[in-house]
């Protein structure tokens, strides 16, 4: 693989949680690989005040602590370090960014990062606009945008600038569209890199690998063959310390309106006329667009929202969410969603998706079931005692990444019984490597400026417009979340959800 071009990169929130366990360590992962382009420099940027060589010594810790690959290679880490500094300063503040955009050329004079500028925001949400208004004004290290032509006639455009943002993009289709029309003041849209770290994920990627470069997988995959699609992400952990944060989220404005969704839209999607970014996204902002809404008054019946009580799982200790740090004690914020949604369009006709996330559940994972309808004959049920189970193809995203078909077969010996069993394809097995954490593959994209493993503007807001309707249908409704015990699989309700359909979570 060519290493991605001289690049400086500017880490908004460089003090922050996911900079120290997943970025910083990401980056030395990527040196270690020899992709991070040879002419690189990283500027931090926060709000504490630091020296470059107290950055620098964070910048360690957090790749000795916390880098996949151990033990870390200390001549690659040394050399990383000495193109790593730092700029103290308010989100908001104009004089911090002045002051970036020269700590920003004088790394061009020293590292040859050839003004080609990536900017991370890693940042809590309130602070995206300030940042974004600020990168617009400093147009030294903005750049102007190509399509402007005042800057055009003055100035030739030298370099690339690129963002990058974290979740939330938004907390609903009002706010993701005022946060869109921000960004596109500045950048344009072919600049502007949302992440959704599932998408960087090897089984998420996996996914589209083996609906599209096998031919047995297609003519089954529709309304006629398939019964219907679960997907479950659960976490054995419950809010934490994050109970502020989440509070205003809920688990379906932080694992369904992004991940699951993602997910959801990789199985559902029409094969791409290529592989390029614009087909991708295309088809999947297809999908989000065939959902059927679940309107305000439907939401009991098609969705359930629980909050864990209080219990003890994981290691963890909780007197129940609304009594956790920073969550108000009448708090309705949902801990756990579940839901049926309908694709409409010719391939999946009448196909229930049922979704499901929770915090604080039994065991962490995230893996989607597709399962298929019965066989039209039922040949076997006479002869046999057991029952003849339908197939599922089962996608593990994590953990133990895999694939796994689940197909029946003949118990050994003179009696036709039958037994559910299963075909693996386990990650660690095939290839003996763990896959590699999901950022590494997205700092990358984005230093490629391949947009692909990225979330596009339309994209974001459609898939809104489906969670709306039902965080205002909450609002509304006399049912309060359901309670749910730590350690458990959610509410009762959930259960009800799919097994009024006659159907399981599997
Ligand atoms: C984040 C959510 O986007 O994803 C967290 O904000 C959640 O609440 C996390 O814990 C889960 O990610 P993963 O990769 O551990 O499944």
């Amino acid at each position: 693989m060519p290493s991605a071009p001289p690049c400086a990169l500017v880490l908004f929130g460089a003090s922050g949680d996911l900079a120290k366990r997943k970025l910083l360590p990401g980056m030395y992962e990527l040196a270690r690989e020899k992709l991070l382009p040879e002419k690189f420099a990283l500027i931090g940027f926060a709000r504490s005040e630091m020296t470059d060589e107290a950055f620098r010594a964070e910048f360690r810790t957090a790749v000795e602590k916390f880098a996949r690959t151990k033990p870390v290679d200390q001549a690659i880490l040394k050399k990383l370090e000495s193109c790593v500094y730092y700029q103290q300063g308010d989100y908001g503040s104009p004089d911090a960014h002045a002051a970036l955009t020269k700590k920003l050329e004088m790394c061009d004079a020293t590292h040859g990062t050839a003004n080609n500028r990536l900017f991370y925001l890693s940042t809590p949400p309130e602070t995206f606009a300030p940042v974004i208004e600020n990168l617009g004004k400093h147009a030294a290290t903005l750049g102007r945008r190509a399509d402007d032509p005042a800057a055009a006639a003055t100035k030739p455009a030298a370099g690339w600038r690129r963002i990058i943002i974290e979740k939330p993009f938004g907390t609903d289709l009002a706010s993701a569209q005022a946060l869109n029309a921000q960004l596109h003041k500045h950048f344009r849209e072919s600049q502007v890199f949302r992440i959704d770290h599932y998408l960087g994920k090897e089984t998420v990627q996996n996914l589209m690998v083996l609906r599209f470069a096998n031919s047995i997988f297609e003519p089954i995959w529709n309304y006629k063959y398939i019964d219907h699609v679960q997907v479950t992400v659960s976490e054995t952990l419950g809010v934490g310390s994050r109970g502020g944060y989440y509070d205003k989220s809920g688990a379906t404005r932080d694992m369904v309106q992004n991940h699951i969704f993602q997910l959801l839209a990789l199985v559902a999607m029409e094969p791409p006329t290529s592989l390029d970014a614009v087909s991708i996204r295309d088809e999947k902002t297809k999908v989000f667009k065939s959902i059927r809404p679940i309107r305000a008054d439907q939401v009991d019946q098609f969705t359930v929202r629980g909050q864990y009580s209080a219990g003890e799982h994981a290691g963890q200790k909780s007197d129940g969410y609304t009594k956790e740090k920073g969550v108000p004690a009448e708090s309705r914020t949902e801990t756990f969603s579940a839901m049926k949604l309908f694709v409409d369009n010719w391939r999946w006709s009448g196909t229930p998706f049922y979704l499901r996330t929770g915090k604080f559940l039994s065991e962490k994972v995230s893996e989607i079931v597709v399962r298929f309808r019965s066989p039209p004959l039922t040949l076997f049920q006479k002869q046999c005692e057991t029952a003849v189970y339908p197939n599922d193809l089962i996608i593990r995203v994590q953990p133990d990444e895999g694939v796994i078909w689940r197909i029946n077969g003949k118990v050994p010996g003179g009696q036709m019984n039958i037994k559910s069993v299963k075909l693996d394809f386990l990650y660690k097995e095939t290839f003996n490597v763990e896959p590699p954490e999901a950022y590494e593959r997205l700092i990358f994209d984005s230093m490629l400026g391949d947009q692909t493993l990225f979330i596009r503007g339309d994209e974001v807001e459609a898939a809104w417009a489906v969670i709306d309707p039902i965080e205002q249908g909450w609002l509304a409704s006399k049912v309060p979340p359901h309670g749910y015990k730590p350690g458990s699989w959610g509410p009762k309700a959930a259960f009800d959800l799919i097994e009024e359909d006659g159907r399981r979570w599997i």
